[in-house]
């Protein structure tokens, strides 16, 4: 059952948001640049899972899953450094990150001990989410014919991802594979949940120790400041000790 490439309600609903991120030469720049190391990175992983899979049929199609991402990684490399130079002024935006989660999200693939069918729910989950992304973005660079064409050769890998991914695996665990893919999703959204908790965090940390240095201190270093003033200043007379051995230090 081949799917077309669908954008979430989620990234809808965000479109305003990419629309900001990649407006920016700057951004554009970092978010290419992030997507070849997550490609790449994804690319390697895969290629890990085609040593170690028992299946042959499997072996072969994660190989040129592989092939796909490790070609994705370099287009977006290239394309990235090629706007890098071309940007003479290297100037930086006011806020150079970038809110949104990537694109890909193979960066959470695990392949050791993993068995094929949740490795195949996992990616079957990650690329839908990338298609779906991918769509977008292909849409907001249309004024970037290069970068454009890219997202639309990797959009229809992606798409081939995706559907290959969700064949095989209702091919190895013909009972099970709607659950798989439900048990990916869930734990795809937990991880999230826990990124955001992590993020909320350090921003709350960070407010934390904010409030703590312009509140918590001001006393005790205007109570510093007012002993300091009662000390007599420069050298002071020890008290003459006369059962001091005169060794001692004090
Ligand atoms: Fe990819
Ligand atoms: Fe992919």
């Amino acid at each position: 059952m081949a799917t077309a490439a669908r954008t979430t309600r989620i990234d809808r609903v965000l479109r305003p948001v990419h629309r900001w991120v990649w407006r920016d030469g700057g951004r554009r720049v970092r978010k290419l640049l992030a997507f070849a190391e997550v490609e790449t990175d994804g690319g390697r992983d895969i290629l890990r899972a085609a040593e170690v899979t028992p299946d042959p049929l499997l072996r072969r199609l994660y190989l040129a899953h592989a092939i796909d991402e490790l070609h994705h990684g370099v287009l977006f490399r290239e394309r990235g450094a090629e706007l890098l130079r071309a940007r003479a002024d290297g100037a930086s935006a006011l806020f150079n990150g970038n809110p949104l989660p990537g694109g890909h999200g193979l960066d959470d693939v695990s392949i050791e001990g993993e068995a094929d069918a949740r490795l195949l729910a996992f990616l079957h989950v990650a690329e839908k989410a990338a298609a779906g992304r991918f769509l977008i973005y292909r849409d907001l660079v249309a004024d970037d014919p290069a970068t454009h064409a890219i997202f639309e050769e990797i959009l229809r890998d992606e798409v081939f991802h995706m559907n290959y991914t969700y064949t095989q695996l209702a091919r190895i665990s013909p009972r099970t594979y709607r659950r798989e893919v439900w048990l990916a999703r869930l734990s795809r959204v937990w991880k999230r949940v826990l990124r955001l908790a992590a993020a909320v965090g350090a921003l709350m940390g960070s407010a934390f120790l904010t409030v703590l240095y312009f509140v918590v201190l001001p006393p005790f270093a205007w109570l510093a400041r007012r002993a300091a003033k009662r000390e007599p200043a420069g050298w002071a007379p020890i008290s003459a000790r006369t059962d001091a051995p005169p060794t001692s230090q004090y």
